[in-house]
């Protein structure tokens, strides 16, 4: 996590710098700093605990000009959130280093640098990249060739930006695990951990990738690869999204990403339907060959997107017959895992950076699966670059910390793999196909319906204004969209949810049931409805009060402790992603109504780059 931005130009970049830190808040949120070559040629620092909005204070009654700096935003990982351990971090009054990512031998390092009588002022690990460049450039004096000696000797995960007092032509960049792009300006160049950092400044942008040194300059970028040999990194253009950082006309980014699900699951979906069937090769040129010998599906994911990959296991065994399993990437990545043959490997992330989710995939090529498949929302993120293959969500930069749009369009990729499996398996009616791709066509309009409930789950949140604790029930592909949604609740608005299989509720839950705990359930139309109605029955007559999203056709009534929202009517295979859209709802509106901060909840961040 953490966020980096760099910039070397021939005017002031100072808000450049702070604007590209506003940016990337979303990544990390506990203390924020920026270092800047004044025009003395002296090496300036600013830290402040908290925000940007806190530096960007103490920088308007304080300012900072410079033409080279190097700034960052944090979340915490060695060290508490202070300004002691906010980056930049300082060797001497000379070099200064921002750091993404995490050093794994840095204890050692650190009793090495202290041998040789450097003094640490942190507690983090990335201070030790600092020092132990301050000691290569003493045998070393280029700055270039000394970052280069240094990271040799870094275990671990590092996204670097460098800038030295002594060598003030340039801003230095190195890649190990963790993201960096470059920013191609007209006598200025930009360097920040996501390109959405610098899209105020260009729409040109250069990746790095992993083992890169890159030394930017006015008018120049040098790269060199892993193996020490320069290399040309391609440049690509950037049209789409420049408004993606801009909340437009509403409060708070995540609802302003709720509503654009309608839009962004029609662009999933864009060019990758035939008339009655889905087009295979949207999974690329070999998709079609290697999908034929398919006979398993193990997913891999965190978070949010670990719960649409429950939801897959329910459509790839019913819909395409294929026996699946899914497993948080963090257990995955440790565990001795036993590989069926032809398992196709699947993981699934908004980011395609997030540490264990990569690591898993790594773990998995070595375990000999049949091929890799990323569904991922970002097209240049390490986890489609290393996967055979790859099915983009079109979500657009998700700027809220709590995911939504990319959780829906990830169900949507997932809908279309499981169809194409089945479909190139033979293991799909064709009929049925055909009826899923009808209904994936109407799917952005029953959203936009489903978000037309707004103002009533508005109301309903009212009923959590006072409560501690809230249970989320759902029944087969509805368990996950249960469970994502008391993992939304408990994400910002700080309330415990907990989800159950409602079938499960008699076996322990039922314990905790009065009136002080509301109890949501999602309720589609489909066999397991008069189950379903019974669970609620349970609740109802320990006094708890019930919150339930229905199919408009399920004969559900308010009552006395029930209150019951209609859903427009859907088929029950793509009911998972509509009935998503209120539980969003809720858990935005009950946040809101707690006045707590809504898209950069407490200790959380967007994109988990550390273990
Ligand atoms: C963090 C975010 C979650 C996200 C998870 C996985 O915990 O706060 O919203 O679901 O990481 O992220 P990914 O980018 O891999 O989907």
């Amino acid at each position: 996590m953490c966020g980096i931005v760099g910039a070397v130009a021939e005017r002031s970049i100072t808000a450049v710098l702070v604007e590209g830190l506003k940016r990337l808040e979303y990544r990390g949120y506990d203390s924020a700093g920026v270092a800047l070559l004044d025009d003395q040629g002296v090496l300036q620092r600013r830290r402040r605990v908290g925000k940007v909005s806190e530096l960007e204070t103490a920088l308007s009654s304080e300012p900072l000009p410079g033409r080279l700096g190097i700034a960052h935003t944090r979340w915490a990982t060695h060290g508490a959130p202070s300004e002691r351990n906010a980056h930049p971090h300082f060797s001497g009054s000379d070099l200064a280093v921002v750091h993404n990512g995490i050093i794994e031998n840095h204890e050692q390092l650190r009793e090495q640098l202290k041998g040789l009588g450097y003094v640490f002022s942190s507690d983090t690990d990335t201070e030790v990249i600092v020092h132990l460049l301050d000691h290569k450039l003493k045998s070393q004096p280029d700055l270039t060739a000394a970052l280069k000696e240094a990271v040799k000797e870094l275990h671990g995960a590092y996204g670097l930006a460098v800038i030295s007092a002594k060598q003030p032509d340039r801003l230095l960049a190195a890649r190990s695990g963790s993201p960096l792009v470059i920013g191609l300006g007209l006598g200025e160049n930009f360097l920040a951990s996501d390109q959405l950092a610098l899209r105020q400044v260009t729409d040109r942008f250069m990746y790095l990738e992993e083992g890169d040194i890159a030394e930017i300059r006015r008018d120049s970028v040098q790269v060199w690869a892993a193996d020490g040999q320069p290399v040309v990194r391609e440049t690509v253009q950037y049209h789409e999204g420049a408004e993606a950082a801009d909340k437009g006309a509403y409060r708070h980014f995540m609802l302003k990403e709720i509503h654009e699900q309608p839009k962004v699951v029609q662009r999933t979906l864009e060019g990758r339907l035939g008339s009655d069937h889905v087009l295979v090769q949207a999974f690329g040129p070999l998709a079609a060959e290697l999908f034929a010998k398919v006979r398993n599906v193990q997913i891999v994911a965190c978070g949010t997107s670990y719960h649409a990959g429950m939801v897959a296991r329910y459509w790839l065994e019913e819909l395409a017959g294929i026996p699946c399993q899914v497993e948080v990437a963090s257990e995955f990545r440790y565990r001795k895992v036993v590989v069926q043959p032809d398992t196709l490997f699947v993981s699934i992330s908004q980011s395609g950076e997030t540490a264990d989710t990569l690591a898993a995939l790594r773990n998995g090529k070595e375990l000999g699966y049949l091929a890799s498949l990323a569904i991922c929302n970002v097209g240049i993120s390490s986890l489609v670059r290393e996967s055979d293959l790859c099915l983009l969500t079109l979500a657009g930069p998700e700027i809220g910390v709590a995911s939504t749009k990319a959780f829906t369009t990830q169900l949507v990729a997932l809908m279309l793999l499981t169809l194409s499996l089945g479909q190139v398996r033979g293991t799909l009616d064709k009929a049925l196909e055909a009826e899923l791709v009808d209904e994936l066509r109407r799917l952005p309009t029953r959203l936009g319906e489903a978000l037309a409930m707004d103002s009533v789950v508005d109301k309903i949140s009212e009923l959590f204004a006072e409560k501690h604790h809230s249970l989320f029930l759902g029944r087969g592909a509805q368990y996950p969209v249960a469970m994502e949604g008391a993992l939304k609740l408990k994400e910002i608005s700080y309330i415990h949810a907990e989800a159950y299989p409602a079938g499960e509720l008699k076996h322990g839950p039922l314990a905790l049931v009065d009136s002080d705990m509301p109890v949501v359930t999602v309720a589609p139309n489909n066999e397991l409805l008069e189950k379903l109605k019974s669970n609620l029955q349970e609740v109802r007559a320990r006094g708890g009060e019930l919150i339930v999203f229905a199919d408009e056709q399920a004969g559900m009534r308010n009552g006395e402790g029930t209150h019951v929202v209609n859903m427009p009517h859907i088929h029950d295979a793509l009911a998972p992603i509509l009935y998503t859209i209120p539980l969003q709802l809720l858990s935005y509106y009950v946040a809101v109504l707690k006045g707590t901060d809504v898209d950069q909840p407490r200790n959380l961040a967007k994109s988990v780059t550390v273990e």
